[in-house]
């Protein structure tokens, strides 16, 4: 859950090292580094804490090297501090290394490169990577142009786990080695230089050509060429993929941050995500093209995923099972894998990674294809690890999501898993043709009463600047309004960093009734008429223990209840209830947006967070 960044070519590597890891401290922000070949010499600078802080150092301004490696950490061994910031060199300073991942197996390689002398100054697992690499350079004789790629590999080969690497040395400085094996890499061809990333957004505004990088690709680059070698070291051509985002899609554009852009896109990212899946007021999705054979032996589906994304799963799960009459279970993907699941081949399991990079949902995929089931990858991120694994890929187009805190990504995700739901009805002919054209239409009906939602942000502002200073908030809905409440709960906590829990509104009188008194605050989602009555009691329980409550509630409510006996009210255009935690949740988003501010937090990089986890 690191990011790493690589230039070769004759530009002065240090500023576009800085712009990119800049770009990349969604991934990790505890500290930050950088090495580049200067004058034939390896010079590394790093310290703890934030990328900014590196361009506060006089000596990183000065070196006028172009080739160089660097890195953003979200610390797994070791603790935040410059010793275990990365580059790590090996103890001839011969050669320096970034990387992406977790060795699994560093403290048996670290024993034995002990054994052999070799001595370490950090806790990281990475030491042990540049000091290998050392190792196996020094003890191959052919001194040829393959010398060091010969090295990287029998290290890599040594190395269990995760790792995504690049590689500089002083003995042969016009080159850089990088690998990946289940960690992101991408490399972006320009003329005469490359630049090397964990994603793609990093260097988009460099060139648009990208080599997605496979597990155990080993790249040699000089600035002219990049060659690829796959695992024996036999050299093979790669096409490149060209990327049709432009550089504004991953800035700010204008927005005091990427949460808010984000949520601000979400328009654009829901009609781009149905794009052409619907024509003909039908579903159609040319990657899948099941038949009524093929769908008919599916007995059940599990939606498999984790935080946000997971949260997707339980919104359609209504859908799905209404739709297409199968029978679905969601599942936190790091759950999923320890519990004995009884799936099969008429298992359809679907994975969801805004990432694509997500540890515990790769994970769950494998083990799923282990017991023969067929799977389907849904993410945003194009030829992300998951897309690798999975029988079938399906992208949902919402751009580059870099806040931490996932919001376009939520709302695509379920759009797409109700294009799915229609277009297996449409297949199997499990529902009346009526009910799947009416959703149809309220799916493209919802860009439009997203931007109304939008348009009521000061609202929302007003009622954050009320509740900035709680210590806990609740979520209450039923039924689908149930889905929308775990998701804003963890929206706030991850934020606002309030305590928060979210509770199916009935679920109240069990237990957790027990924590409302005076002056608590509570959220009620209300957007499913045939719930109405049940929901407004479950609220006025909560009102008579004089707490303050908050009710989101779809425009066609209103006029069946009394909005006075709320302390906020937040109105929301209504719509089909399948799709309504697409709408719902936006002002809710805001809301965790706006609290976070008026707390004065950076709201893109939440504490501990880091945008991929990669590590389970
Ligand atoms: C919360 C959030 C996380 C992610 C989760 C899965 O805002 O972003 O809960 O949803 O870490 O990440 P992906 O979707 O990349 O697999």
């Amino acid at each position: 859950m690191c990011g790493i960044v690589g230039y070769i070519g004759n530009k002065k590597a240090a500023p576009i090292l800085l712009a990119g890891l800049s770009k990349l401290e969604y991934r990790g922000y505890d500290s930050a580094g950088l090495a580049i070949i200067e004058n034939e010499k390896i010079v590394v600078e790093k310290d703890k804490g934030r990328v900014k802080n590196l361009y506060n150092i006089k000596a990183i301004e000065e070196l006028n090297g172009t080739i160089g490696i660097a890195h953003t950490r979200w610390a797994t061994h070791g603790v935040p501090s410059k010793e275990n910031a990365h580059p790590h060199i090996d103890n001839s300073g011969n050669f320096a290394v970034v990387h992406n991942g977790i060795i699994e197996n560093y403290s048996e390689l670290r024993t034995f490169l002990e054994a052999n002398d070799y001595k370490f100054i950090s806790a990281t697992d990475t030491e042990v990577i540049p000091n290998l690499i050392h190792y196996f350079y020094t003890k191959d004789i052919k001194e040829d142009e393959y010398r060091l790629l010969r090295a990287v590999k029998s290290t890599a080969d040594k190395l269990i786990g995760s790792f995504a690497i690049e590689v500089i040395s002083k003995n042969e400085p016009n080159n850089m080695i990088v690998v990946r094996k289940d960690s992101p890499l991408v490399i972006g061809k320009g003329y005469g230089e490359s630049y090397i990333a964990s994603d793609i957004p990093a260097i988009l505004s460099y060139t648009k050509d990208f080599y997605l990088l496979e597990n155990l690709e080993f790249v040699l680059l000089d600035r002219d060429k990049i060659r690829f070698f796959d695992n024996d070291l036999k050299e093979f051509e790669k096409k490149p993929t060209t990327i049709t985002w432009n550089a504004m899609a991953a800035d700010k554009n204008g927005y005091e941050d990427y949460m808010l852009k984000e949520i601000y896109e979400q328009p654009r990212a829901i009609r781009e995500t149905i794009g052409t899946r619907i024509e003909d007021n039908a579903c159609k999705f040319d990657e899948l093209n099941f038949s009524k054979e093929y769908l008919s032996n599916i007995k059940q589906i599990y939606i498999v995923a984790c935080g946000t994304a997971m949260h997707a799963g339980i919104t359609a799960k209504n859908a799905i099972e209404n739709l297409c009459k199968i029978h679905t279970e969601v599942e936190v993907a790091s759950e999923f894998r320890y519990t004995n699941q009884l799936i099969d081949e008429n298992t359809l399991c679907i994975f969801i990674s805004q990432s694509g990079e997500t540890a515990d949902t790769i994970a769950a995929l494998k083990l799923s294809k282990m017991k023969k089931a067929k799977t389907i990858a849904i993410t945003n991120v194009i030829g992300s690890s998951i897309t690798r694994e999975a029988d079938y890929s399906l992208y949902t187009h919402a751009g580059p999501e870099i806040a931490v805190a996932s919001t376009k990504a939520y709302t695509s995700q379920i759009t797409l898993l109700i294009l799915l739901a229609i277009y297996f009805a449409e297949v199997l002919n499990s529902e009346s043709e009526d009910i799947l054209q009416k959703l149809i239409k309220e799916l493209c009906s919802l860009p439009n009463k997203v931007e109304k939602v939008l348009e009521e942000a000061d609202k929302v502002k007003e009622i954050a600047k009320k509740l900035y200073k709680e210590k806990d908030i609740f979520y209450i809905g039923r039924g689908i309004d149930y889905a929308t409440a775990q998701e804003a709960s963890l929206k706030l906590k991850e934020i606002s960093y309030i305590h928060s829990e979210s509770y199916a509104a009935g679920e109240l009188k069990h237990g957790p009734i027990a924590l409302i008194e005076k002056g608590i605050n509570e959220i009620g989602i209300i957007t499913d008429e045939s719930l109405v009555k049940k929901s407004i009691s479950n609220m006025e329980e909560i009102i008579t223990r004089e707490a303050l409550t908050t009710l989101v509630v779809s425009d066609d409510i209103v006029p069946n209840i009394d909005t006075n006996q709320f302390t906020n009210v937040i109105i929301v255009p209504s719509t089909e209830v399948f799709v309504s935690p697409i709408i719902t949740i936006v002002p809710l988003q805001l809301l965790a947006y706006y609290i976070s501010k008026e707390k004065g937090l950076d709201v893109d990089k939440p504490r501990n967070l880091a945008k991929s986890v990669t590590v389970e």
